[in-house]
């Protein structure tokens, strides 16, 4: 505890009250520890923006798995990938729907890559890519 800074900022009243009711909202007890997320997520972003930092992320998709074809191309990307894709959950949702999260490993830019080709198969009816973070660099 002994490298905590205490600053001061200036912010209007109209976007302090704002910032208090956003984060009283996502269960926030004080004000630091929101603008301590906000910086981590904001530097997160940036370890995204730059392409080239070693990083990881959650691929989510979801499909019907009675059209076979998707399957079998979702299962190929995912065998040209192995070094980059470090696991899979597969959960058939439902008789039709199938939800598969594959944690994915890498340089942004090119996890990026193997998000967009994933989410953008055709019959894919979800997917997303969320940017987690490798954890250095961020306090
Ligand atoms: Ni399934």
């Amino acid at each position: 505890m002994s490298d905590l800074s205490r600053i001061g900022v200036s912010i209007s009243g109209r976007l302090l009250e704002e910032f208090d009711r956003l984060i009283a909202g996502m269960g926030y007890q004080n004000r630091s520890e929101a603008l301590r997320d906000l910086i981590r997520d904001r530097l997160v972003q940036k370890e995204w923006e730059e392409g080239d930092k070693e990083t990881v992320g959650i691929v989510s998709l979801v499909y019907n798995h009675d059209k076979r074809e998707i399957a079998d191309t979702l299962v190929d990307i995912q065998h040209r990938f192995t070094r980059a894709i470090v696991a899979s959950v597969h959960v058939h949702l439902d008789q039709h729907n199938c939800l598969e999260a594959l944690i994915v490993r890498g340089k942004g830019a090119e996890i990026r890559k193997i998000a967009d080709l994933l989410a953008g198969t055709k019959g894919v009816k979800h997917g997303k890519l969320t940017m987690a973070t490798a954890g250095r660099g961020i306090v």
